[in-house]
């Protein structure tokens, strides 16, 4: 399909780091028309030559890159360049220049047919998205707005589903009667870096746990959808978010957070956050769930660890306990799956140990693992809304938290250690 791509705010980091690789990625393995057009635009004045030497690119591909000063005019500057089966206009600009600049691409001409690609964070809370989304619709239909979530197109998050709903063993055990406990974490060992503009007033809860951890945990406890389509999908992850309860929460900051450049020397913004949720339906009412998160942790890491029931009746060791049965996803780094079960231990006693059956994607896969960025863009150039979020998406996950967003002195915590156990 023959498309344009206009990056509002390209010459910004995250063209750099990550939109103009993904497409050249894309483009090098012919994933994309040959006749792609990408148009940066931004506020300053550049011709082609100084866009395109901004950036490490090969088999070719800076040929594809224009850049526009500023969005006005730019409809018509692109029609110069004959049709295009699809426009995205991607907005790599500051959240609160989101709905002028879509009404500036809809003044342009693009309102009717072009795709919109945002990126997080939709608001600040419950009210600022549902503004947002409703401006927003001044300008695109629901349908031409993306919301990306990056989170949605790791590969072992695309596999959740597949996992659940591809097999028959798991779906039968995936309720109530079996499952004891759900924890999604997810944990950095990097801090603010230089973000401390955005981060700062947002924090964790709104950083992480608003969007990543709320979307990985829609995808393990949805209902399965009647079919694939996008808005079946968020259909089945609205209901999970309308009857996602939130009871407790505790916020965390790591020590030196207030001495970091740009913070406010008596901030209380959270680095690390820890939500004690339950999801009131038929099949998850009883089940805690845990989603935790930090900046400057010990490590790494973020996974879903599904804890289920013990077993009716101990055979074994009845002196002492069987360890659970867990499923730990591990979306990164180590994508995979274990399944932890009880097993014996060879020798002569009968000694109960825990054997790890261990589905690393890397071990079992040769090919390269893409980003999520690529499979994003593609998605969109393709008009496949699966891996976006819906506006009810967005606002129902941050109605579920408002009551926690604000106030709240943080614990500290030592930089480099992770405040919550390992289970
Ligand atoms: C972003 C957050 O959405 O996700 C960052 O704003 C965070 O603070 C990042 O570091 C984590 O993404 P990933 O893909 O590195 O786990």
């Amino acid at each position: 399909m023959k498309s344009a791509i206009i990056i509002a705010g390209a010459t910004g980091d995250l063209s750099h780091r990550k939109l103009i690789p993904a497409l050249n990625y894309l483009y090098c393995r012919k994933m994309i028309d040959q006749e792609t057009m990408i148009i940066g635009s931004g506020r300053g004045e550049l011709t082609d030559e100084e866009f395109r030497g901004r950036f490490a690119t090969n088999c070719q591909f800076s040929d594809r890159l224009y850049y526009h000063q500023g969005l006005e005019g730019i409809k018509e500057y692109l029609d110069g360049f004959g049709e295009f089966e699809r426009v995205i206009c991607f907005l790599s600009i500051p959240p609160q220049a989101y709905s002028s600049t879509a009404a500036v691409l809809a003044k342009e001409g693009f309102g009717e047919e072009a795709l919109i690609v945002i990126e997080k964070p939709f608001g600040h809370n419950f009210e600022t998205a549902s503004i947002l989304n409703s401006e927003l619709t001044e300008s695109f239909r629901e349908e031409q707005i993306y919301r990306n979530d990056h989170y949605l197109a790791k590969e072992t998050v695309q596999n959740i589903m597949v996992f659940r709903f591809a097999n028959t063993i798991f779906e039968a055990i995936w309720n109530n009667r079996y499952v004891e406990s759900i924890l999604i974490e997810g944990y950095e060992e990097l801090g603010l870096e230089e973000r401390a503009a955005y981060y700062d007033s947002a924090g964790s809860l709104r950083d992480m746990i608003q969007n990543h951890l709320m979307q990985l945990l829609c995808l393990v406890t949805m209902e399965p959808p009647v079919n694939l389509d996008a808005q079946e999908i968020s259909r089945q992850k609205v209901d999970i978010l309308k009857s996602l309860k939130i009871d407790k929460c505790s916020k965390g900051q790591y020590e030196g957070y207030r001495l970091e450049k740009g913070v406010d020397p008596d901030s209380t913004t959270d680095t690390a956050a820890e939500v004690k949720a339950r999801i009131e339906n038929f099949r998850w009412s009883g089940v805690p769930i845990i989603m935790r998160t930090a900046k400057a942790a010990s490590r790494t890491e973020t996974r879903i660890v599904v804890t289920f029931k013990n077993i009716p009746r101990l055979l074994f060791n009845s002196e002492g306990e069987i360890a659970h049965n867990r499923i730990i996803i591990t979306v990164q780094p180590n994508e995979g799956i274990m399944l932890d079960v009880a097993g014996k231990v060879p020798g002569i006693n009968l000694e109960i140990g825990r054997s790890k059956m261990n589905f690393s994607l890397r071990q079992s896969y040769e090919g390269d693992i893409p980003e999520a960025y690529q499979k994003l863009l593609l998605d969109a150039i393709n008009g496949d809304r699966t891996l976006f979020v819906s506006a009810d998406e967005t606002e129902l996950s941050w109605k579920a938290l408002e009551p926690f967003l604000e106030g709240g002195e943080p614990f500290l915590y030592r930089k480099g250690k992770t405040p919550f156990p390992r289970d």
